[in-house]
């Protein structure tokens, strides 16, 4: 998924990993009067996170305001993820603090959310004696039943995984927002089964949202001044909306009458304004299309940056890890980027390091790849043994702690060299910068993203956020732009 962290100075697997856990709070305390009141905590992807947006928008139709400190509210939640086993204990270590929490406010209310929840369901009740409530990702419907029966003293769980629900009617609660950018999820689950990962278990089959929801998602959020959206999905390229097959599945009537594919969409959201920026996340190298980078090509405000991850840079690694491509096919998909739209195209990956009999020359095959693409930004990991995946039934988690952490701080190494790389070719060009905020180092300056999806920083004159500005770039590190706006 897409890139939550501007900063590449990490070098510690240790660090690297809490990043991409980073937790969000419910920023928006909003007091309305309601009874009770909800602290929300997310850790994961982008769909965790948005996911919250949509739990809280179903808990504020049903007599909850939000709270931003956890001590004052009667009700928290964890929003949960599986991916390593670290992300796990981070989850762990918090509900052991709720926990304490709990001692002197004993009404509150605890419940576990999203991707653990859905793993290991009601183990969770059993082991961690302090959760009341246990609901995965597909049954936040339910939230307001499942809440009155732990009012009613017993304890609460709903794991039912559906092959329908998108939540499509919903309108989110937008949480740590900054007005400017959000996120749309057009889909949900995954179908691709690549062998290391949890997330088909924890999240069920993938299916597409109606796309009239997405364009109304879209121009409601451009209405209120939101300037770019992101729309998500763990395999953005296999979206597929069908009147016959999706309308039937959910017995309701669409406005779209036609087979809408993920190019489409994209041309769809596009043409809300050539004001809104679109953005999305996640590519899979096997489904990424042609029609897709034309579509992007043809579009000023479908923004050039691809996360494309590659996992690793070894044709005999990736056909363990079930990913269905080739070092070759990637390379391919990579060609292709660079030819239709350009090579300024941001392009990022995720990439594991150490996964089950992985060789020496392997692990180089990687850092190969790496210099012939040169990637603007990469997540890097060692590979985490996740119970109930296809690695873990069929293959040895083989590769000594230290030799995974080798092979993965070189990995990082090389990152952070092209990164620099790939930003010092920016510097002297004019670049289109959509204005998000001041910028954290310093009140006088602004922040946005280039349509690169580039941190760049400059001067904030008499600019605000919201705003789009054409900014020189003078100056950079491996992680962010440094320039001056030019009329
Ligand atoms: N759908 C996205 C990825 C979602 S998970 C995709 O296909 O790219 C985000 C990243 O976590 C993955 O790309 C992978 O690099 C990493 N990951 C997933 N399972 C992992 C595991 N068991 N150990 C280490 N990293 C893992
Ligand atoms: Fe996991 Fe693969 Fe699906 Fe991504 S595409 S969520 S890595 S199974
Ligand atoms: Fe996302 Fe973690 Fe679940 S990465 S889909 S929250 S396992």
């Amino acid at each position: 998924m897409q890139n939550l962290i501007s900063d590449l100075d990490i070098i510690t697997e240790e660090k690297k990993t809490e990043e991409a856990c980073e937790t969000v709070k419910v920023s928006k305390d909003e007091n309305t009067g309601k009874e009770r009141k909800l602290y929300i905590e997310s850790y994961g992807c982008q769909m965790n996170f948005s996911d919250s947006e949509i739990v809280t928008s179903i808990m504020q139709e049903n007599g909850f305001d939000t709270t931003s400190n956890f001590s004052e509210a009667d009700v928290v939640f964890l929003n949960t993820c599986s991916i390593r086993e670290k992300a796990e204990q981070t989850v762990r270590k918090r509900l052991s603090q709720f926990n304490r929490a709990k001692r002197e406010k004993p009404g509150m209310m605890i419940g576990v959310l999203g991707c653990m929840a859905e793993r290991l369901k009601d183990k969770l009740l059993e082991e961690e004696k302090i959760v009341d409530l246990v609901v995965g990702p597909d049954a936040y419907r339910d939230l307001p039943g499942l809440v009155k029966q732990v009012d009613d003293g017993q304890k609460a769980v709903n794991t039912f995984l559906s092959r329908e629900e998108t939540y499509a009617d919903i309108s989110p609660v937008r949480l740590n927002s900054n007005g400017v950018t959000a996120f749309i999820s057009i889909m949900r689950g995954c179908d691709n089964m690549c062998s290391f990962c949890v997330v088909p278990f924890t999240r069920g089959r993938e299916r597409s949202r109606d796309p009239y929801s997405i364009v109304k998602e879209a121009q409601d959020l451009y209405d209120k001044g939101y300037r770019e959206v992101t729309l998500l999905g763990q395999n953005v390229d296999s979206y597929k909306w069908s009147p016959e097959v999706n309308n039937k599945a959910r017995l309701e009537k669409s406005e779209v009458s036609e087979i809408i594919n993920f190019a489409n969409l994209i041309e769809m959201v596009a043409k809300v304004s050539p004001d809104l920026r679109v953005r999305f996340s996640t590519s899979h190298p096997k489904d990424i299309t042609d029609q897709v980078l034309h579509t992007m090509k043809k579009y000023e405000n479908i923004c050039n940056y691809i996360h494309l991850p590659a996992q690793s840079g070894n044709s005999r690694v990736l056909k363990l890890m079930n990913r269905t491509y080739t070092r070759d096919w990637y390379i391919n998909r990579v060609d292709a980027i660079r030819d239709i739209i350009g090579e300024d195209c941001g392009i990022s990956s995720d990439m594991i390091a150490g996964f089950c009999s992985e060789t020496e020359e392997e692990h180089q095959e990687t850092l190969t790849l790496m210099d012939y693409v040169k990637y603007d930004f990469s997540y890097m990991f060692f590979y985490s043994e996740r119970p109930g995946t296809l690695a873990a039934k069929k293959y040895e988690d083989d590769i000594p702690l230290e030799v995974k952490k080798r092979r993965l701080s070189e990995i990082i190494n090389k990152q952070q060299g092209h990164a620099l790389e790939r930003n010092k070719r920016d510097i002297g060009k004019v670049h289109q910068v959509l204005i998000e905020g001041t910028s954290k180092r310093s009140e006088d300056d602004l922040q946005g993203r280039n349509t690169a999806n580039k941190v760049v920083i400059f001067p904030k004159k008499h600019y605000s956020k919201g705003q789009y500005v054409n900014v020189l770039v003078e100056d950079c590190t491996a992680a962010t732009l440094f320039g001056k706006i030019v009329d």
